[in-house]
């Protein structure tokens, strides 16, 4: 029986091992990155029982907008459901918080790495849309073009 609950401080480990479990998606220095962000920012878990078997960090931009910064599950669990159970409930928390428009950065698909066009489809079937792609995104290692994912949670412009 699964269930998403807001992340606590006790989770970070748990959450750094799914990272250091999927290195065809993290670099090594993703996990130290990881615990950071989930320290400062929203962080949600999915439990199966006593484990953690995913994980969403979410830094909020503005009021109304928040960015997906880190969103993973277990590498034995992949293709399961559970990524769609976790994000799904973060959007209607979000959501619920009055937030309209979210967003995730990741890996272009033009790039044409096979795991990350996975991540790509993904996003695109929980509703988010490609409104761009930055090359080079700062931080990022050249060579790696990021897609600009965008979902709106509500409406941004008034009726009438
Ligand atoms: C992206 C991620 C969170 C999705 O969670 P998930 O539990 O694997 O996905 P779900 O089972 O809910 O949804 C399956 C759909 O997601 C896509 N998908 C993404 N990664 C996949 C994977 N590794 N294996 C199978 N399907 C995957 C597929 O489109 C699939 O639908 P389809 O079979 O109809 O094509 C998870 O795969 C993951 O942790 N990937 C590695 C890290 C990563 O890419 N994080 C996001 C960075 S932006």
């Amino acid at each position: 029986m699964t269930r998403v609950l807001r992340a606590r401080a006790g989770d970070a480990s748990a959450c750094t091992k799914i990272v250091a479990g999927l290195p065809d998606y993290f670099t090594d220095d993703v996990s130290e990155r990881v615990r950071h962000d989930l320290a400062r920012h929203q962080g949600w878990v999915l439990e199966d029982g006593d484990s953690v078997v995913g994980f969403v960090i979410v830094e909020r931009r503005s009021p109304l907008a928040a960015e997906v910064l880190w969103a993973a599950v277990a590498p034995a669990r992949l293709g399961c459901g559970l990524g769609t159970e976790l994000v799904e409930t973060v959007l209607d928390e979000l959501s619920a918080e009055q937030v309209l428009i979210v967003e995730v950065k990741t890996l272009n698909p033009k790039a044409g790495y096979g795991p990350y066009l996975l991540t790509h489809r993904f996003w695109l079937a929980r509703g988010f849309v490609q409104v761009d792609t930055i090359e080079p995104l700062p931080g990022w290692q050249p060579g790696n073009p990021c897609a600009l994912l965008v979902a709106a949670l509500a409406g941004t412009r008034r009726a009438g």
